[in-house]
């Protein structure tokens, strides 16, 4: 279902078995590859101290592996109920609940609820929005040092890939679809905000972009 709070079906999609699923994989596996990617970047960066802001954090493993690392504080802006749930749970298994602040909302609609924070990440979201500009602009104003970011990589077949499944979606009228935002559009809303390319991973599927503040 669409709604005003949840304007791409995200929580049909992002649903309780989803997270179960996904935290049963971080149990066996840890991190996906472009979710250590993110961790490593920040990391080497030094992480130690700062605060994380995640939006759309999933059941929020990021989180809890930033702050073993050293990070202070992490707040998490969730818009599906069911990942916002899991991941508090997780949080309190792993002894890291009292460090993370949790809100179910659409970061987009409610920038102004949230502090900035030094490293602001956005893992695998804005391919799941259709307002790229409404998610990004604000994620950047909140960023005092880092933004990451992950998304669909700017290779021929990823974009094919990416609009037949939107075609897909649209023809079996599905309310979620996922988007090719233009990985230039993306960059450039980052640096009219101030911020400075500092690193990029590009894989067969996903790139990682990483900006500073200059
Ligand atoms: C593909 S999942 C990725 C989850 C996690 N980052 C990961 O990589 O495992 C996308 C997540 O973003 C959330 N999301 C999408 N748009 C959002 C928004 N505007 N505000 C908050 N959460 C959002 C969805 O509910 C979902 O949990």
């Amino acid at each position: 279902m669409t709604s005003c709070c949840d304007p791409n079906g995200l929580s049909g999609v992002f649903d309780a078995g989803r997270a179960a699923s996904d935290v049963r994989r971080y149990r066996r596996k840890g991190l996906t590859r472009e979710t250590r990617t993110i961790a490593d970047l920040l990391i080497a960066r030094g992480i130690g101290g700062a605060t994380i802001l995640e939006i759309g954090g999933g059941i929020g493993d990021l989180q809890v592996e930033l702050l073993r690392a050293g990070a202070a504080r992490a707040t998490s802006v969730e818009i599906s109920a069911a990942y916002e749930s899991t991941a508090r749970e997780l949080a309190t298994e792993l002894g890291v609940d009292d460090r993370i602040e949790h809100h179910l909302a659409d970061f987009a609609r409610e920038p102004a609820r949230i502090d900035p924070a030094d490293a602001v990440i956005l893992n695998k979201v804005v391919c799941c929005y259709p307002d790229m500009p409404g998610l990004v602009r604000p994620a950047a104003d909140h960023t005092r040092r880092w933004l990451v970011l992950a998304f669909p990589a700017d290779r021929w077949w990823i974009r094919i890939g990416v609009r037949v499944a939107s075609v897909l979606q649209a023809t079996f009228r599905r309310p979620f679809r996922v988007f090719f935002h233009e990985p230039a559009a993306i960059v450039a809303i980052a640096r009219e905000a101030g911020l400075r390319e500092a690193a990029s991973r590009r894989g067969i599927f996903w790139q990682v972009q990483m900006l500073e503040r200059a």
